[in-house]
């Protein structure tokens, strides 16, 4: 898969968070806790320039990086017109967003002004939505899990959102550093295991498990390498990666406050928002987008803890070097 990208290479913002938060809300509308903590990535990526050439591997179907580079899509688009399967997203865990159809037409008001060279997902139906994005210079399949399809030093940045998501992470981090330039950068942002504890999990006797696994949906069976801090910079180490910066962007609060969020409802929201007239939907939706730009304004700071004693992050930017 190939398209033109024009090159551009400083890293866009809205002009304020606010409007960041507000083009995620705008996306993610039905998951309004995945927007915000979107909004999160997306304010901590500003802070490291996506210097060409750049791959993002763990793409998707690249919605999040289309709004992080600067794109900004028409209000009625949003990632729960194309989905698939909702029959089974409860029971079985199916991934509602793994389809692409011929009609999927994002509405782009502009393009990002930053492109990314490439992009790499597992997932060819992913790969087909991020196709019709004008962002990526090339798509590539592949599973992360095997030596990754490029030449050494390929790439002065490498960045990855979904780095537990790979279960042979050693390769992976390996190969992270064969890939990148001298003087490049690699950005991974990572979920630490503190996730785990941020959860309802220790009021099961009162809640029951049945409850604990509606609200888990298998989201964990997805992070079979989400590790502390400590076994992160080790992995780094053993890598020949050097951390040049950690950030913390995601406090204990915004990982409780995500665990409950709409996801068990999700695709009973998603039935009845496409069941709408296109009319309805949007006048919905707008109303929706309002409220929770307003509700969710706090949550878009990356320090906001509401607990009294300090903890562990849920997730961190790393910025690393290749050591040679
Ligand atoms: C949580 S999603 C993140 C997608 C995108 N980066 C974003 O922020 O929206 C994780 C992505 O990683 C991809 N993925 C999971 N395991 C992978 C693997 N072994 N190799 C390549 N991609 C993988 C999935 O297909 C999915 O698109």
């Amino acid at each position: 898969m190939s398209i033109a990208v024009e090159p551009a290479t400083s890293t866009p913002a809205p002009s304020t968070h606010v409007e960041l938060l507000k083009r995620f809300i705008q996306a993610y509308w039905l998951r309004p806790e995945n927007a915000f903590w979107m909004t999160l990535r997306s304010r901590a990526l500003s802070l490291c320039p996506l210097e060409q050439p750049s791959i993002d591997l763990g793409c998707g179907d690249g919605v999040f990086s289309f709004l992080h580079c600067g794109g900004v899509f028409g209000p009625a688009f949003d990632v729960f017109a194309s989905t698939a399967k909702l029959n089974e997203v409860r029971q079985r865990h199916a991934d509602m967003f793994d389809c692409v159809g011929d009609d999927y037409h994002p509405t782009i008001l502009s393009r990002p002004t930053t492109a990314i060279d490439v992009g790499l997902d597992l997932k060819p139906a992913l790969l087909g939505k991020a196709n019709r994005l004008a962002l990526y210079g090339r798509l590539v399949e592949h599973d992360s899990n095997s030596p990754l399809p490029f030449d050494d030093d390929s790439f002065q940045t490498v960045y990855c959102n979904c780095a537990y998501w790979v279960t042979e992470i050693e390769l992976f981090l390996d190969e992270l550093r064969r890939i990148t330039r001298p003087g490049g950068r690699i950005i991974l942002q990572v979920k630490l295991d503190s996730m785990r504890r941020y959860t309802l999990d220790a009021f099961r006797p009162a809640l029951g498990q049945q409850v604990l696994d509606i609200l888990d949906r298998g989201r964990a069976d997805c992070w079979p390498t989400v590790a502390d801090r400590a076994t992160w910079e080790q992995r780094f180490g053993t890598a020949g990666l050097e951390v040049e910066n950690a950030t913390p962007f995601v406090t204990r609060t915004h990982a409780h406050i995500w665990d409950i969020g709409l996801r068990p409802i999700a695709p009973m929201l998603v039935r009845m928002a496409n069941a709408l007239t296109p009319e309805t939907r949007e006048s919905v939706k707008r109303d929706w987008v309002d409220l929770f730009c307003e509700l969710l304004e706090p949550l878009a700071d990356p320090t906001l803890d509401l607990f009294t004693k300090p903890d562990d992050p849920a997730e961190i930017q790393y910025t690393l070097t290749p050591q040679r």
